[in-house]
């Protein structure tokens, strides 16, 4: 059956008019996104090609599952999915960041766990912690998460996070924290430290497993910097 224009807009107005609270809706004029074209001759170039044979993933060195670290104060639930942790241009150094989340019973990558990544800005800033001047509900700075591709993989962009004082003599080591959620397995949450801060030194819990070394790296005259951080998942007791 052949639908007009006018029974689509009316459908939709019908739609959104009994759509229950919080419930998202397209707008009634919405239609399906165009087609630009095909691949054509680029698809039959493509086809050529051998298909690509992934070398075996870096197995980790110790298997044990990943320490777990404290949640502190400052997780908001509900991050979007965006593989960029900060605003653009936000002030810092940038940091690509990337690993492989592995299950430790069948010591294999997961794909499809979710990463949930929260972290300061570079003046030590998170986005909930003044009380004065709560966050806008559906606004996240410095927030994400994170879905593993079909190897295990994870990859996202930020900032290198500032450290913060949290007592006369006490700080909080730049950091960044993760919950990491799999489907029979446990859930972890912890976080991902850096080699080498001054302010490691007064912290209660920073632990050495968690610690990761930064690569200088350049695109262009644009300094940067990688590092990786490989989880491995301890399996959920049976019920
Ligand atoms: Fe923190």
């Amino acid at each position: 059956m052949a639908i007009s224009r006018r029974d689509f807009v009316k459908w939709g107005g019908i739609g959104f008019a009994t759509a229950g609270a919080g419930e998202l809706l397209l707008p009634a004029y919405a239609a399906p996104t165009e087609a630009s074209g095909t691949l054509g001759a680029y698809a039959a170039v493509v086809q050529q090609d051998p298909p690509p044979v992934a070398p075996p993933p870096a197995q980790p060195a110790n298997w044990t599952a990943t320490e777990p670290n404290i949640l502190g104060p400052y997780h908001r639930p509900r991050a979007p999915y965006r593989a960029k942790i900060t605003p653009p241009l936000a002030a810092g150094t940038v940091l690509l960041i990337k690993g492989r989340v592995w299950g430790l019973d069948t010591r294999r990558p997961l794909a499809g766990v979710v990463i949930d990544i929260w972290q300061a800005d570079s003046r030590g800033r998170y986005d909930n912690d003044d009380p004065q001047r709560p966050p806008v509900a559906d606004v996240f700075v410095n927030r994400a998460r994170l879905i593993t591709d079909e190897n295990g993989l994870y990859e996202y962009e930020t900032i290198h996070p500032g450290a913060y004082q949290i007592g006369a003599n006490t700080w909080r080591p730049p950091h960044i924290h993760y919950l990491v959620r799999h489907t029979g397995y446990r859930e972890l949450i912890t976080q991902l430290y850096f080699r080498g801060d001054p302010h490691q030194r007064t912290d209660p819990w920073i632990r050495e497993s968690l610690t990761i070394a930064l690569r200088e790296e350049r695109a262009g005259q644009t300094p940067y910097k990688t590092g990786t951080f490989d989880i491995i998942l301890a399996a959920a007791p049976r019920r």
